[in-house]
């Protein structure tokens, strides 16, 4: 099988990753790609959103199907692109997509096949949006969600009034995220932990991946600014058998709703959960595997992901036993000094040939190579992921391969999966 991968991230790294594993893959193509990944997969010059050359180059080269990373490309139609030149590509479609690329859509999408959230109130003028919070109570913190896709930066917990009006002028009439921020919602702030919850589905069915658990925030004990994700870890053991049973009543119902509004759905559904006193309640849908996610979740898959994509593009994942490692997996992103915020490139990564553990891998994000060495390009920069029997093993294991590499202004947190060990939301 001839496969291409669009993306060019550490999600689209462990993809690659899972697919050079499997022997049925004569051929792995991925665009844009990066340095890093062109280890796995021969690198594509082509830009995720430039649909017309992708679907030329999976014709020219007869490539069986394509796997798309990112959320942007399947927010403006790639997949419907590709299924209108008859090609398969494991994705939703446009529509589909809007369950992440519009907050509000995924919110009504929830009231109507009841699945539990928070409470929200929605609006496209920017006077309406103020006099509403003028209206809620001060002791409660208050979430304000740009609708669009903001780069995982359109969610804002505020702390007081004026400063969730504050973010509503930046979103509404500084258009701070462009047109994402035309229309938000204030919502609700529920406290509690958070679990991503992501499911392989062709539309009708679904096969649930080992629990993960992102860590946002930049700095250790949850502190400073939120990231894209620098770390994640799974199976949780937070997520219990009562817990997950829970969820998976929320996923069959999704899945209802999916199929009832005749949504083309054959990919990736990530579930954003959040645990208040017991209760699961839906944060928000993504699309696609989640970055890191995909980098802790994906070393534990042992059925090969060709084989899902085949039975998601026949709508048969119901007749596959999805199998899954039985040990736990631990990934620590090493990003840029100054990242989420400016950040200096080109400083060589070195100690990349020191990591020679089989249970270790090296995911690539923002590398290139110069003069054959590798150097920064990008916020996150590599995620190191170890796969051991337990939890304690697989942090002691990834922060002692950490420790071997190094940049200038290297940052990392050094409490992935604390939660796991400590038993705290
Ligand atoms: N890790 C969160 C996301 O991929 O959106």
């Amino acid at each position: 099988m001839k496969v291409l991968v669009i993306g060019s991230g550490g999600r689209e790294s462990a993809i690659c990753w899972r697919f050079a594993k499997d022997a049925k893959i004569e051929k792995l193509y991925c665009a844009p790609g990066n340095d890093g990944i062109a280890t796995l997969a021969e690198i594509v010059n082509i830009s995720v959103c430039d649909f017309e050359k992708l679907a030329n180059f999976v014709k020219e080269n007869k490539i069986d199907f394509t796997f798309v990373g990112p959320e942007i490309p399947l927010s403006l139609g790639v997949v419907d692109y590709f299924n209108s030149c008859g090609l398969k590509v494991i994705g939703p479609s446009k529509e589909a997509a809007r369950l992440e690329s519009s907050k509000i859509y995924s919110k009504e999408f929830m009231s109507k096949y009841g699945i539990p959230t928070a409470k929200y109130s929605s609006f496209s003028d920017v006077g309406n949006a103020l006099n509403f919070i003028d209206t809620l109570n001060e002791s409660s913190k208050v979430v304000i969600k740009a609708d669009g896709l903001a780069a995982g930066k359109g969610v804002h917990i505020c702390s007081s009034k004026e400063k969730a009006k504050d973010i509503v002028l930046q979103m509404m009439k500084e258009k701070v995220f462009g047109s994402a921020g035309t229309s938000i919602l204030v919502e609700e702030y529920i406290d509690g932990g958070e679990l991503s919850y992501l499911v392989f589905t062709d539309g009708i069915s679904y096969s649930l991946m080992p629990v993960s658990q992102d860590h946002k925030r930049i700095n250790d004990k949850d502190q400073g600014l939120n990231t894209g994700g620098m770390g994640a870890y799974a199976p949780a053991p937070r997520a219990t058998i009562e817990l997950n049973k829970k969820v998976e009543d929320i996923i069959k119902k999704v899945i209802d709703g999916i199929s009832k509004e005749k949504l083309k759905y054959k990919g990736i559904l990530y579930v954003g959960i959040i645990v208040s006193n017991g209760l699961p309640y839906v944060l928000e849908f993504n699309c696609r595997f989640g970055d890191p996610e995909a980098q802790a979740i994906l070393p534990l898959l042992e059925t090969d992901l060709s084989d899902i994509c085949i039975a998601i593009l026949e709508q048969k994942l119901s007749k596959v036993q999805v199998k899954w490692k039985n040990k736990f997996s631990v990934c620590v992103v090493l990003a840029s000094g100054g990242y989420p915020e400016n950040f200096k490139t080109g400083f060589e990564i070195k100690g990349l040939d020191n990591i020679v553990d089989d249970n270790t891998i090296i995911f690539y994000a923002g590398v290139k190579s110069v003069n054959d060495k590798f150097v920064t390009s990008g916020g996150r920069v590599v995620g190191i992921t170890s796969i051991t029997d337990n939890i304690e093993d697989a942090i002691n294991k990834v922060y002692a391969n950490v420790n071997l590499i190094h940049f200038d202004g290297m940052h990392f947190r050094k409490d992935i999966a604390w939660r796991a060990l400590s038993g705290k939301k």
